[in-house]
């Protein structure tokens, strides 16, 4: 009985002392770590996102500017046009949606010579849900629609 009694104690005091270091350990370790996504394709076009009459813009490079201007993020289009940015992020999202855009600093003429060689193509960023993929929560986001703006980047 009076082991019984002991080991109860002994569970009690392991249980006592386990948890607040589970809650603590779920505090740090157990928080998933965000992670921005910010996948899209660059169409050959002055205004075409998502235009699927339009030719893609392969070797196109993109920056993500925040705030001022500061290039947080780059990246080159591929042949199908296609670009990523992942990193982790500094800001709140909300934040990041407010304050950043991208930006195609290569310019249009490259990939049709009857386009505009100057100006850039600029598109605001567009939020479409989180995904969890083990301890990280990608934040997707894509482009909301490129136009061409005449801004020195
Ligand atoms: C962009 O495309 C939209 C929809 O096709 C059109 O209404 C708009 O006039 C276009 N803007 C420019 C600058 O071409
Ligand atoms: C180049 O751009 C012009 C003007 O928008 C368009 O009419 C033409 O079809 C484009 N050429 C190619 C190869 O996409
Ligand atoms: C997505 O994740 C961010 C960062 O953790 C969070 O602020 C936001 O509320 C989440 N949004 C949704 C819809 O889950």
């Amino acid at each position: 009985m009076a082991s019984k009694s002991a080991v109860f104690v002994l569970l009690m005091v392991v249980v006592a002392v386990a948890a607040p270091i589970a809650v603590a350990q779920l505090g740090t370790v157990g928080r998933l770590l965000d992670r921005i996504r910010i996948q899209g394709t660059v169409f050959c076009s002055i205004n075409a996102t998502g235009s699927t009459a339009s030719p893609v813009f392969p070797n196109a490079r993109v920056q993500l500017r925040c705030g001022i201007g500061d290039v947080v993020s780059r990246a080159t289009t591929n042949r199908l046009g296609l670009f990523l940015m992942q990193f982790i992020p500094r800001q709140t999202l909300s934040s990041i949606l407010a304050e950043c855009n991208l930006f195609v600093i290569t310019p249009l003429a490259r990939c049709n010579a009857t386009l505009p060689g100057v100006g850039v193509l600029r598109s605001p960023l567009q939020f479409i849900g989180n995904t969890t993929v083990g301890l990280i929560n990608n934040i997707n986001i894509v482009p909301g629609g490129f136009v061409l703006v005449n801004v020195t980047v």
